[in-house]
């Protein structure tokens, strides 16, 4: 049996149809703010596709694009204007930074109410403590997929496999909160296809191309594939396409979790929007 294609591009119709209800009502039109530096070719793209989705919903939008030598000073400084600016609701500093650039810093700068990404420590603390707060997009995006899908995560063994702080991390944190049990693998995890095959639900973003094979799901499996790699002038996923004869359902690349993410910014900055002024999102 063939797996059931879950597509992200479906769910992210949904998350912005919800939105755009939510935005009738407003006194305000939420205003995103993103910064990119270099022109990393993936960077470049990625921030069009987050400035014209803003812009398609009904947003403001203003993407700022400084060179590749841009001082790490002056980009603190900028961040600390644009914290200020009371018109802007959501800040988003496009990675990769370039090497002189230490983003911890640059994360840390932003202020935690405009942190869209959800990178800055008092979200992350807050994410893992079972607070309010914003989340990094991506792991938001699989959760909202799985959902859309109708899959329920309560007491399910999911294992993730990369532990990334923008990805694998937060995305452990969430499931958790959905009452998943989680097991954070990586590539030090000993017998990881083993691993793997004990997972109701899998979500690999290692970003290695074609890691997980049919032989590392368990039959039935629910798959996402977080991965992104560009091969020559392919984009693959982590997920081996032949996964789809023993999974129940598999996310797609291109198409799967990567329109989620882009709808979880567009989530998030509402949400920031809406903490800025009353302290609560809905
Ligand atoms: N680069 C790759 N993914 C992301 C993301 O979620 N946020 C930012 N700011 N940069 C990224």
């Amino acid at each position: 049996m063939a797996a059931r294609l879950l597509s992200g591009h479906e769910a992210a119709e949904a998350v912005y149809a919800e939105l755009k209800a939510r935005l009738q009502g407003l006194p305000f039109t939420p205003f995103l703010r993103v910064l990119r530096l270099g022109e990393d070719p993936a960077s470049v793209a990625y921030v069009r596709l987050k400035d014209k989705r803003a812009r398609a919903l009904g947003y403001r939008s203003q993407v700022e694009v400084y060179p590749e030598d841009f001082p790490e000073e002056a980009l603190l400084r900028r961040i600390q204007e644009l914290n200020a600016d009371s018109e802007v609701d959501g800040i988003l500093v496009q990675l990769p930074l370039p090497r002189h650039i230490r983003p911890e810093r640059v994360l840390e700068a932003i202020d935690p109410l405009k942190d869209v990404d959800g990178f800055h420590p008092l979200n992350v603390g807050r994410l893992w403590s079972g607070g309010e707060g914003l989340f990094p997009c991506t792991p938001l995006g699989v959760v909202r997929l799985l959902k859309h899908y109708g899959v329920d995560l309560k007491g399910k063994e999911a294992v993730i496999i990369g532990r990334s702080n923008i990805v694998g991390k937060p995305l452990a944190a969430l499931l958790l909160r959905e009452d998943a049990t989680v097991t954070l693998a990586h590539s030090k995890t000993e017998a990881l296809q083993e691993v793997a095959r004990r997972a109701e639900v899998l979500v690999v973003a290692a970003g290695r191309p074609h890691l997980v094979g049919k032989d590392w799901v368990r039959p039935g499996a629910i798959v996402v594939d977080v991965g992104i790699n560009r091969v020559g002038e392919k984009l693959l996923g982590d997920v081996h396409p032949e996964v789809a004869e023993v999974a129940s359902a598999l996310t797609p690349v291109p198409g799967g979790v990567g329109p989620m993410t882009v709808a979880m910014l567009m989530h998030n900055t509402l949400k920031a929007a809406l903490l800025r002024r009353h302290g609560a999102s809905s």
